[in-house]
């Protein structure tokens, strides 16, 4: 049975819910292990219809695909109830095709009030997507966070009242609306199965999963602190299942150049009018929460990096297709300090300080120009992995395998 995983090689935004989908339709299950609605993935089936998946899993609604969210997503029952609803406006619904575990810790109105009064409060904001999904995975870490079993169970209204001392306790916050959230839970309980169900109808299948944010935001490998709160990289696929699985494939994702939502260092970030034109071009805007994103040349010594800790077995090449006629293009190529080459450090202040340097690379006017062909070349050569498909368009059919 195939197991891939397609996951991000940079700060998030790299295009994979385009690219789930796409590949979505040679799978049993596309599998969502880690993040939560803080993920934005936009799939464009057709020039009037476009859907942005938060929580349900990016496989092709009119493919036989089917979508799990596992026990590593912290799950917003009231989004995920909306998110339901519009698939449901759009395609008539995806009826049996979407389980859910019942171990998914859930994010409740609360956590996104604290996620945005932590964000304004605390000494280096990191400008989180106020999704509440920090506060939902400290909560889990507490061992007060409430899962979707306890809240399906006839005790629900007693966890609820227990979880809101807590709140008040630990962080001064009053709530007792628990009415909507119970009530999308109900409504979610059909697509509900347990952990041992889970793995039966998983191991007999091929598996897609689905990586959310990219390799940089990961907890525990990016670049703390300005970063999510879970393993969004391919390491957090077995917690995040919740039993081991073995890969045939790693694809990572990546944009030819790079963009970032929020605050952090950005090496080869173009704060000036270059920058404005890449997010003119390639409309950087965030599909969750609709903020700029900060854009820039592609960092090679960064992709290399997030390929080397997921041991990428081949890369996807997005969005070459916003830089068609750019008159100047630059990719960075490695980092200086004092004039010593050196490799991505874990210390941001470090980080900060690194001086880029830059290739320029022949500009392309379209896609089929041997200059394009030039260049993925040469992202091979740099990093050691070969692209395997380019992305041509946004279109969720416009990619070529390479
Ligand atoms: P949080 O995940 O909402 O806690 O936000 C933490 C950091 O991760 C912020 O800088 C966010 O902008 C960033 N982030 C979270 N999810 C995404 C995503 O899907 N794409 C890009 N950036 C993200």
């Amino acid at each position: 049975m195939r197991r891939v995983v397609i996951f991000g090689l940079q700060w998030g935004d790299e295009g994979k819910g385009k690219v789930v989908t796409y590949f979505s339709r040679e799978f049993d299950w596309v599998v969502r292990y880690s993040g939560g609605s803080n993920a934005g993935h936009t799939v464009v089936y057709s020039d009037d219809t476009k859907v942005i998946n938060h929580l349900v899993p990016s496989f092709d609604i009119r493919s036989r695909a089917c979508g799990y969210i596992g026990p590593g997503v912290v799950l917003d029952p009231l989004e995920l109830v909306k998110e339901l609803g519009e698939l449901e406006r759009i395609f008539g619904g995806i009826g049996e095709r979407l389980k859910i575990s019942n171990l998914c810790h859930v994010v409740l109105p609360p956590h996104k009030e604290i996620d945005a009064s932590i964000d304004v409060k605390r000494s280096c904001s990191l400008s989180t997507t106020r999704r509440g999904i920090g506060p939902a995975l400290a909560d889990r870490a507490y061992r007060i966070g409430l899962r979707l079993v306890e809240l399906l169970e006839s005790g629900s209204q007693r966890k609820m009242e227990e979880y809101s001392k807590d709140l008040k306790v630990l962080y001064g916050v009053e709530w007792r609306d628990y009415t909507t959230v119970l009530e999308a839970v109900e409504r979610l309980k059909p697509h509900v199965i347990d952990l041992m169900t889970s793995k039966r109808l998983l191991e007999e299948s091929s598996i897609l999963f689905e990586g959310t944010q990219g390799v940089l935001l990961d907890v525990d490998i990016g670049t703390y602190p300005y970063v999510t709160s879970s393993n969004c990289g391919v390491t957090g696929i077995e917690p995040g299942l919740g039993f081991p699985v073995s890969l045939d494939e790693r694809l990572g994702v990546f944009k030819a150049y790079t963009t970032r939502v929020g605050a952090g260092p950005f090496p080869t970030e173009l704060p000036g009018f270059e920058g404005d034109e890449l997010r003119e071009r390639g409309h950087e805007f965030g599909a969750t929460t609709g903020r700029k994103r900060r854009c820039g040349w592609l960092d090679l010594p960064l992709v290399r990096f997030a390929n080397e800790v997921s041991k990428t077995t081949g890369m996807i090449l997005t969005k070459a297709d916003v830089l068609n006629g750019i008159d100047q293009l630059r990719v960075c190529v490695a980092y200086k300090i004092g004039g010593r080459l050196v490799e991505v450090p874990s210390d941001l202040s470090v980080l900060e300080r690194v001086t880029p340097m830059y290739a320029d690379v022949k500009p392309w006017q379209d896609l089929r120009d041997p200059a394009f062909e030039k260049f993925v070349k040469f992202v091979e050569e740099e990093t050691g992995v070969p692209v395997r498909y380019v992305s041509t368009g946004p279109g969720v059919d416009e990619m070529v395998a390479r």
